[in-house]
Order: structure tokens, then C-alpha cells, then sequence
């Protein structure tokens, strides 16, 4: 398979800032390894995980108490911003290794380019009445393209998941809407929720509608669902819960998805369980995603190009967001309106 384009023109998370600690940490982003560490003051840092010296990687060194990152193998060290030193032979120049820009967010660190402007961080719902549930990170055995495009449909919502949305003795009953925009896409769908004990705990009742609308964007790779419930009247149940989720690459072949958890409560008089509820808003989120998960391996060798499927309507963004996926996040130049390998191409350019 061809390399990942690099993309840290974008921020990604890549880690919970509570679990990088004393030591440093490897995470890849696109088949590129990056060493995290703390400095001396604490503040976090990343450098390319390979030493300039004979490549051993850096993420298996430790941390000098001046805050230099060192490397296991010949102890060359190395500050935050990449600048390197032989103990053995002092006076060697250019024992420099790539550096990158890490920021905190949402309790995460997200990973760029030095020159990416810290207004790129994607935004997280934060005053339009959400209050923050949790985050959490589950590995997809799949390229992105595939965990992209499971994450682009509910049509496999009866079979793949258990207790979120219908069944499928429902599944011709499913209201469905998608526009494929200029940056972005936006699906609504509207179906019976099937009986699931678990969501009673957020106000659900036998025989709702099931609402979740959400938008894709490219900027990096990210997803914001807004679920919510209603009586087949339309009265609005008291819970929305809404879950920001990145799909991250990090080799050809594996995906990790940081999913970011807000509920919302509609119903003044429950306001006070909201932070319990937007506990269990999370977990049951972080149920479904691992239903996700579990089935990903069965579909990870879906080729790239659409070509040759039989694409029903639920699949209308899939398409469209091959598109803006190269054009927005991998940066390259759009290719055919065909839906042909453009990615393959587009590395080629990569080299
Ligand atoms: S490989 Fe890192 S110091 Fe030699
Ligand atoms: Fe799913």
C-alpha cells in the first residue's frame, strides 16, 4: 500500500494529556511516529520518533532531569524544540531531530505542524448549553476510509449494534436525509427506537423516535452526532446527547477514533442529573463505538474506490466525502469527478 500523505497541517488528538506522564509516549499519525514528553516544566512536547543518529526511537528513551528527551541507544539528547547534543563526541553539529507543536485540549493533546495556527484546534461544543460527559479512544482494526464510511451510515444500525436506534423489523421505516456540501456533510436520520433497558436512564420510553443528525468535516477528519429521542408525537425527550468523534489514522491499516462525549438537558427541573447523566450518555456511547469496533476487522479490506458497489441512498455522503477527504484533509489537488483511486494518485505526487 502506498504511504499516508502527511497531515499534520491539521490538529489530531493522539492522547489523554493525563496519561503522558514521567515517561515518553509513541503515537503514530499516518504511518509517522512522534515521541511525547514532558520537559522540565511540564509542558508537553513531540519530536519524530526516530533519533538522527542511527534511528533507534526516541520514545523509548527517558526523560534527563533538565527536561531533555534521551535516547536509549547512544544517549544523544534532545530539547523541545529538536535541538540535539553527543555526549560522546560534544563538538558534532546538526544533531537535530524534527519537532512538533502539541496543545491541550479537552484534556487531550493534539498533535500539529509547528506553523499550524493554534485556531485550527476543532472546536468542541462549550457554551450552547452541553456540559462535557468524558472522552475516551478505541482502536479501529480498519484504514480510514473504512471506519469513515461506517461512521457515514446508520444502515447498519440493526445488525451491527444492539440497543442505539431500530431493529430490523423496522428497517423500512427509517426517515433519511443527506446534502453533500461544498466542506462538509450533513445526515439526518429518524427511525422507531427499539426497546433498550439502558436508555431508560435518559428519559427514553418504549416506543420513541430515535433523532441523530450529524455533520462530517475535514479538518481533520471529525464527526459531530446530535442524538436525541422524541414521543411518536414529537414531545422532545429530556436528554440530547451529542459526541464529537476524530477519526485518526495512524498506519494504512488502523484507525483510532478519540470520541468526545456532551449531553444537554431540555427539561429544567432534571438539570441537577446532568453530570451523572452525561456519565452514562458517555458509556453508552463508548458501547456502541466498541460495537463499531467489534465488527470493523469482518469489512477492513474494503477497497478504496466506491467503483463496482451497489450504493443504496443511505449511502449518499460516502462518495462526496472520498472527495473532500483529499482535498481538504490530505491536501490534494482534486482529483477526477470519477470516484477512481484519486488518493493513489495523489501519493504518487507525494512520493
Ligand atoms: S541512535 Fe540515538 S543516540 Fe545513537
Ligand atoms: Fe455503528
Amino acid at each position: 500500500m502506498e504511504p499516508l500523505p502527511d497531515v499534520l497541517r491539521h490538529f489530531h488528538p493522539v492522547l489523554p494529556a493525563a496519561s503522558l506522564r514521567k515517561k515518553p509516549v509513541r503515537v503514530e499519525v499516518a504511518g509517522r511516529a512522534y515521541a511525547l514528553f514532558r520537559d522540565a516544566e511540564g509542558r508537553p512536547a513531540a519530536l519524530a520518533d526516530k533519533c538522527p543518529h542511527r534511528f533507534a526511537p526516541l520514545s523509548k528513551g527517558r526523560v534527563r532531569p533538565d527536561g531533555r528527551l534521551q535516547c536509549p541507544y547512544h544517549g544523544w539528547r534532545f530539547d523541545s524544540q529538536g535541538q540535539g547534543a553527543n555526549p560522546s563526541q560534544p563538538e558534532l553539529r546538526h544533531c537535530t531531530v524534527s519537532s512538533f507543536q502539541v496543545a491541550e485540549h479537552r484534556g487531550y493533546l493534539w498533535l500539529a505542524h509547528k506553523d499550524t495556527p493554534l485556531s485550527a484546534l476543532p472546536e468542541l461544543p462549550a457554551t450552547d448549553g452541553y456540559i462535557f460527559g468524558g472522552s475516551f479512544s478505541v482502536l479501529f482494526e480498519a484504514p480510514l476510509h473504512v471506519a469513515l464510511d461506517n461512521f457515514s451510515e446508520d444502515e447498519h444500525t440493526p445488525y451491527v449494534h444492539t440497543r442505539l436506534g431500530w431493529d430490523d423489523p423496522h428497517a423500512d421505516q427509517v426517515q433519511f436525509e443527506a446534502h453533500n456540501r461544498e466542506d462538509h456533510t450533513e445526515v439526518r436520520y429518524l427511525a422507531p427506537q427499539r426497546p433498550a433497558a439502558l436508555m431508560k436512564l435518559l428519559g427514553v420510553r418504549d416506543g420513541d423516535l430515535f433523532r441523530n443528525e450529524w455533520v462530517t468535516r475535514f479538518d481533520p477528519v471529525h464527526s459531530q452526532y446530535t442524538v436525541s429521542w422524541e414521543s411518536p408525537t414529537g414531545k422532545q425527550r429530556p436528554f440530547i446527547t451529542r459526541a464529537n468523534i476524530f477519526f485518526v489514522p495512524e498506519t494504512e491499516k488502523t484507525t483510532r477514533l478519540h470520541v468526545f462525549s456532551f449531553l444537554r438537558c431540555v427539561q429544567p427541573l432534571l438539570t441537577p442529573f446532568l453530570p451523572v447523566a452525561a456519565r452514562v450518555a458517555m458509556e453508552l456511547t463508548r458501547w456502541e463505538v466498541v460495537d463499531d469496533a467489534r465488527f470493523i476487522p469482518t469489512v477492513a479490506g474494503t477497497p478504496y474506490s466506491h467503483k463496482g458497489m451497489r450504493l443504496d441512498r443511505f449511502d449518499k455522503p460516502l462518495v462526496h466525502q472520498r472527495r473532500l477527504m483529499e482535498r481538504i484533509y490530505f491536501h490534494q489537488p482534486r482529483a477526477t469527478p470519477e470516484d477512481e483511486a484519486p488518493v493513489a494518485l495523489a501519493r504518487e505526487a507525494v512520493g
